[in-house]
């Protein structure tokens, strides 16, 4: 089939090569010039495992093309996906700006009839929205001609988007067109090889399918965080009773791992503009207020562990080795990362840090600048070198197994503050560090 992806950013790129891999043939369109011309060249804008391969291999055998033509992009799609950015506006609402543009652009080219496919996480109604600012533009150009607004929310995650892409969980497709249920079918159908991964629903449930989804996965982390938190404080090891209750079925081991908070660009965002869009028609989502405000306050718990340990003392002059900036692992991507918040709080105190993170260091450098305070280091190991102590934010893989004596060789106060729980407190603390986690029985 022709696809056109609107918006080349992670949802839009991933989707895009998954595509092309079956055997579509997709037209990407960005307004990034530079953007478009590295895809060209084999450069893509983003860290995901096994992305460069797929967009490169697909690119050669000519079923991906990138353009940052419109007209390109409108004419060669029987679908056309809008895959843009919905970042939040000042009040943490969804800005539609960018989906409406593209949806006139659309409008305001097209002369055959296009299924628009939402992919962009937006707010219920927007798809009416969508749908009829197309149609005020189609019978501004006196045109009638047929087209279908569908709702397709993603669920990829940064870092696996690939295996989650190609082996979708499930396929939700909001719409109530016979026409485009059709369509819509025929373009997953190899993904539903094994099973029938598509789901119809109404457009406004599909809608809020994918807002419920994140706020249910955030509201997982800051319940855990709050067990956590109690746990500390009763003597209690959280990562004793993590794994007595995922046992359960009905509670599961997903998302249940406490640590130093939730980042990245969907979560965080997603909470905000459900309880902003609840706001809106009156009601009081005090479930989603109480899990923002527990993240927020989550992401300053290693600060406060440290604090804690030098007994509230001011931490200038002192030097922590900080293992992990990406908001998680394998990406380097830093949005509302927990390691942004760790090293503003450092620096206020006059804290030096030395930072190594296996993917996101150019994205430090690029958020940061070059400072006296930050040093970012080639390896974990040179992290430590002459550090007062080692604070642990991302859980790489790297770092699972570390060099316990050589930590206690470099680290001046010998110790270690764990923001995902990755050792077993007894085990460090044999080798005469001490260590502490989240959650793990001992207040500081
Ligand atoms: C999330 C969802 O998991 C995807 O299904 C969704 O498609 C995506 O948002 C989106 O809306 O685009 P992502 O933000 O890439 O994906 O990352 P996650 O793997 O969900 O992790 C989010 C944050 O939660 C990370 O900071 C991670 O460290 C934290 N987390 C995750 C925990 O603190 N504990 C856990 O048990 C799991």
């Amino acid at each position: 089939m022709n696809v056109t992806v609107f918006g080349i950013g992670y949802v839009g790129l991933v989707q895009a090569a998954v595509l092309a891999d079956v055997g579509h043939n997709v037209c990407c369109v960005d307004v990034d010039q530079k953007k478009i011309d590295d895809l060209k060249n084999g450069i893509i804008p983003i860290f995901e495992p096994g992305l460069t391969d797929l967009v490169v291999d697909n690119f050669k055998k000519e079923r991906l093309q990138f353009t940052t033509d419109a007209q390109t992009g409108v004419d060669h799609g029987e679908l056309q996906f809008i895959a843009v950015g919905t970042p939040p506006d000042e009040d943490g609402s969804a800005d539609l700006s960018y989906v409406l543009s593209v949806a006139g652009k659309i409008a305001s080219i097209m002369d055959s009839p296009k299924i628009i496919i939402n992919k962009s996480t937006v707010p219920v109604g927007t798809a009416d929205r969508v749908r009829s600012h197309i149609s005020d533009i189609l019978s501004m150009r006196g045109l009638d001609i047929s087209y279908d607004v569908v709702s397709n929310p993603e669920f990829l995650k940064e870092g696996s988007a690939l295996e989650d892409c190609m082996r979708p969980e499930r396929i939700i497709i909001g719409t109530d067109s016979e026409d485009a249920e059709f369509l819509m079918r025929e373009l997953y159908e190899p993904f539903s090889r094994n099973r029938d991964k598509v789901m119809i629903m109404d457009v406004r449930s599909a809608e809020f399918t994918k807002y419920a989804a994140n706020c249910m996965l955030a509201t997982k982390i800051s319940f855990m965080n709050e067990m956590a938190n109690l746990a500390e404080r009763l003597g209690v090891d959280i990562e004793e009773v993590r794994k007595g209750i995922g046992s359960d079925s009905r509670i599961g081991y997903h998302f249940i791992y406490p640590g130093c908070g939730y980042g990245g660009s969907c979560f965080p965002k997603d909470v905000q503009a459900l309880e902003r869009s609840a706001r809106e028609i009156g009601y009081d989502a005090k479930i989603l207020k109480a899990v923002e405000e527990v993240n927020h306050s989550q992401k300053e718990v290693l600060f406060h562990h440290v604090k804690s340990f030098y007994n509230g003392k001011s931490l200038a002059g002192k030097t922590f080795a900080v293992w992990g900036l990406a908001f998680k692992p394998n990406t380097d991507d830093m949005r509302q990362a927990s390691s942004r918040v760790l090293l503003e709080a450092l620096w206020q105190e006059g804290a030096k840090v030395q930072a190594y993170d296996p993917e996101a260091m150019e994205e430090a450098q690029r958020i940061y600048g070059i400072r006296d305070d930050m040093v970012l280091m080639g390896t974990k190991e040179a992290a430590l070198h002459n550090a007062d102590g080692l604070i642990i934010v991302t859980e790489w893989k790297s770092f699972r197994v570390p060099d316990f004596e050589k930590m206690l060789e470099e680290l001046k106060d010998k110790v270690i503050f764990d923001g995902r729980n990755l050792y077993d407190p007894k085990r460090v603390e044999a080798h005469g560090l001490s260590y502490y986690g989240i959650g793990r029985g001992r207040s500081i």
